[in-house]
């Protein structure tokens, strides 16, 4: 027997199907309408609460939910059917663990949470644990080329956002405008896409660019442009940072925390070659077999580009001796933060006394044009001594007469920009750049190309995909999610024991004047503001290399833009994060196969309702444990239980749960309860919700609750988290009673979590 919400007819039920599936506008109507079910819907609440050995009220018809039909439903109906269902070996299914198998999983989700809350910067980071991770678990990526390949869990939650950015490029576009933003992203995408026009153009777009700067001496045309002005144009045009880099950003070492002020940065650069820390000598240095890496990887590119191969040596000498002397004051961020070398302010006008070489003032006016930048501009250093022996060293280099003729600063300028436009370049050029970080010990795997492309189109193309990103996720649907699963955790919070009065009133107020909101909605994301923004923005179909410039450019306008918002969104995002008075919710966060507007509730409430329930606790109460004792109590009641159902297949006492642990348990414990609170409260408001595979509501709901990966975790669990369902069936009537386990059952085990 299954579990069925109280269906008073089968009209009845459609009907409020119907009725909760309206649009906003008749809200109010609709708020008149379930008002006249209110009392029917109280009786119903307090029968549908009170425990029973089946839940289905005796006297009621069973009622068989409506299926849902839509092209997303009947992916998760295929993923549902090939999943392992627990309802079907209710003792055995949880004995697989998160934590076995190793550490991997642990550490990789703990290090992406950090990762994610860096923000921009984190963002590389991320991707280079995104391609670390794509090893180790095996995920069906490319819908594409694996249509009958479906995976047993959830996708990680990255992949599945690229998926579904993706799916957004992909489609075809509507009516309208030709020049619309949304168009010329979806054109961004197939030039990237367009791998034989890549191809056929081959070393030419690069030629012209090197044209445009005035040439260069390697290939013996060069107009003897001015250093400052190529620098400027770099940075200002091609988001290229050769001798130093330039960011926007909060003084972390503010006294006043609450302050939003932002203040331009000045780190040392990225080198081309990596930089070793020599920890006897305190000095970073560069390795001679990276150094002959390099060298390879230059020649080869210069031959590429048509360089007599007289001309090569000379030049990756000069730009291989000039990295070198450069490097050689760069230093790590735990020997800067020793040296108290972070957060060093001083305005413009001092910055240039002290590192002459640069025109600090035009090219920083020119980085963030129109933004006035002033010689009194605070501006913060992260590495004063580099920017200094940086100064110097270019001013010997500059003035050296037997090298002037052969201008390798101008040279080291193109190469660093060379180095960022390769990726738009042909398959000639990607392949000697990847042997290249190969030679340098990267072994992360090609990441396919789709995903490059997605990732391009959304560096220039941030906001257009956050419009599409927020119309695709339903904004009724997210809304309604976001407050009943909110409301469901203030009324759990409400039963928690405090440790003391005076952090449960904190807590309770804190929770009680916070308003859940998507990220997506602080922006003024409106069409036409967009499409004006990007109105100036020409995107060819066929030249991928110049829609690559293009979003270089477009990157100056971002960085821009970190400077006039307390925090710009970020679509890569899935943490929510405090923001004044509200709890801002990545619009990330709602894609398939985790929400989508069509998915039955009980899908939707069951994943992504238990994921937000579990951030949300532990974004407000990152210090739990020591305000309340009832995490400790709930998980080592979990724990308990969990010993006791397996007591026959472990020999040795497991360790005692790590605070990390009893936190994590309780967490998803707590989370899955609100979620079911929630949807129990939803369903009994809007009395119905479409179903899959035939399947009851709670059972629908518990099922997909089961698919969330071990992945989603901050903290390894001990045992397969749908054991937390065993533990809420076991304590409550909501669940399908197959899913008792008799040898259990009989154990009369009492205790409640
Ligand atoms: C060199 O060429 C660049 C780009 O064409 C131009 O902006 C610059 O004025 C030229 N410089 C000289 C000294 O001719
Ligand atoms: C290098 O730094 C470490 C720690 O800051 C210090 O103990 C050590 O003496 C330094 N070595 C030299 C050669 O300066
Ligand atoms: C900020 O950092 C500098 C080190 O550069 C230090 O001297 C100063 O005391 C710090 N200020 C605050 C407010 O922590
Ligand atoms: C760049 O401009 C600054 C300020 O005008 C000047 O002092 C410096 O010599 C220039 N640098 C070079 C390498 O020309
Ligand atoms: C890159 O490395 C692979 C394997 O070492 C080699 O076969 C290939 O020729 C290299 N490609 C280029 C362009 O050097
Ligand atoms: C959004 O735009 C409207 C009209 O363009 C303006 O009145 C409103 O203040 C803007 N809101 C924000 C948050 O920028």
């Amino acid at each position: 027997m299954v579990d069925n919400p109280p269906a008073p007819t089968a009209q009845a039920q459609s009907d409020q199907l119907k009725l909760c599936h309206w649009g906003q506008q008749r809200r109010i109507l609709l708020g008149l309408v379930c008002s006249s079910f209110v009392s029917l819907l109280l009786g119903l609440a307090v029968y549908y609460h009170t425990p029973k050995k089946t839940t289905s009220p005796p006297g009621t018809p069973q009622q068989a939910p409506l299926p849902c039909l839509s092209p997303a439903c009947m992916k998760a109906a295929a993923r549902l059917s090939v999943a392992a269902d627990p309802f079907t070996q209710p003792c055995d299914y949880f004995l697989g663990s998160c934590g076995a198998g190793g550490q991997a999983v642990a550490t990789r989700g703990r290090q992406r949470g950090k990762e994610l809350n860096m923000g921009k910067r984190g963002r590389e980071e991320w991707l280079a644990g995104k391609k670390r991770q794509g090893r180790e678990v095996h995920l069906v990526t490319d819908i594409q080329t694996n249509t009958d390949a479906l995976p047993d869990r959830l996708s990680d939650r990255q992949t599945a956002l690229l998926q579904a950015i993706r799916e957004i490029l992909e489609s075809p576009d509507r009516p309208g405008s030709v020049n619309s933003a949304e168009q010329k992203v979806r054109r961004f995408y197939r030039s990237c896409m367009d791998t034989r026009t890549i191809e056929q153009l081959g070393s030419q777009p690069v030629l012209k660019l090197i044209d445009k700067l005035g040439g260069w001496a390697v290939s013996g045309k060069w107009n003897h442009s001015d250093f400052n002005f190529t620098l400027s144009l770099l940075m200002k045009e091609y988001s290229t940072f050769p001798f130093f880099s330039v960011y926007v950003g909060k003084d972390r070492n503010d006294s006043d925390s609450s302050s939003h002020r932002k203040y331009i940065q000045i780190d040392q650069p990225e080198f081309q070659i990596p930089v070793e820390w020599d920890s006897n000598e305190n000095k970073s240095k560069l390795k001679l077999q990276n150094v002959r890496q390099s060298l390879s990887f230059h020649l080869q590119l210069l031959g590429l580009l048509g360089v007599p191969f007289g001309s090569t040596n000379l030049h990756t000498g000069l730009f291989l001796q000039l990295s070198s002397q450069l490097a050689l004051a760069a230093s790590p961020l735990t020997h800067r933060l020793q040296h108290k070398l972070l957060y060093q302010r001083m305005t413009v006008r001092e910055l240039q006394a002290a590192a002459p070489a640069i025109d600090w003032l035009s090219c920083l006016q020119a980085t963030f044009h129109p933004i006035h930048v002033s010689q009194s501009e605070l501006v913060l250093l992260h590495n004063l001594p580099y920017i200094i022996h940086m100064s110097r060293t270019i001013s010997k280099w500059q003035h050296n007469q037997e090298m002037s003729g052969s201008g390798p600063l101008h040279t080291f300028m193109v190469l660093s920009l060379l180095h960022k436009v390769i990726p738009a370049l042909n398959s000639k050029f990607t392949e000697i750049q990847r042997n290249l970080s190969i030679g340098f010990g990267d072994t992360q795997e090609v990441v396919p190309h789709w995903n490059k492309c997605v990732l391009e189109a959304e560096r220039g193309f941030d906001t257009v995909l956050m419009l599409l990103m927020r119309e695709r996720v339903g904004e009724r649907e997210t809304k309604e999610l976001m407050q009943d699963i909110y409301s469901s955790l203030k009324s759990k919070l409400s039963t928690l024991k405090w440790r003391d009065e005076e952090s449960h009133s904190l807590v309770l107020n804190m929770v009680r004047s916070l308003t859940l909101r998507l990220s997506t909605s602080k922006e003024n994301l409106s069409q036409s503001k967009i499409d004006q923004h990007y109105s100036e923005v020409p995107v060819s179909e066929d030249d991928y290399f110049s829609n690559y410039l293009q979003s270089l450019s477009l990157q100056q306008k971002r960085r821009n833009k970190c400077f006039l918002q307390t925090t710009a969104p970020d679509i890569f995002s899935f943490t929510p994060s405090l923001a004044s008075a509200e709890i801002d919710i990545p619009v990330g966060m709602f894609v398939p196969p985790f929400f989508h507007p069509s998915f039955p509730r009980a899908v939707n409430y069951g994943i992504l309702g238990t994921l937000l329930a579990k951030e949300i606790l532990h974004l407000l109460l990152p210090d739990i444990q020591s305000q309340s004792e009832t995490p400790q109590r709930v998980s080592e009641c979990v724990w308990a239980h969990y010993r006791r159902l397996t007591e026959t297949s472990h020999k040795a006492d497991p360790p005692p749960l790590t605070p990390a642990q009893q936190q994590e348990i309780w967490l998803q414990h707590t989370a899955l309860h609100i979620a079911l609170q929630a949807y129990n409260q939803r369903l009994l408001k809007c009395h119905g919700d479409t179903s899959l595979s035939s399947l009851s509501h709670t059972h629908l709901f518990l099922a997909s609750f089961a698919q969330i990966n071990c992945d989603s975790f901050n903290e390894p669990l001990p045992f397969e988290p749908f054991f937390l369902v065993t533990v809420i069936c076991m304590n409550s009537d909501l669940c399908p009673r197959t899913m008792t386990c008799s040898h259990n059952s009989q154990q009369g085990f009492s205790q409640k979590c």
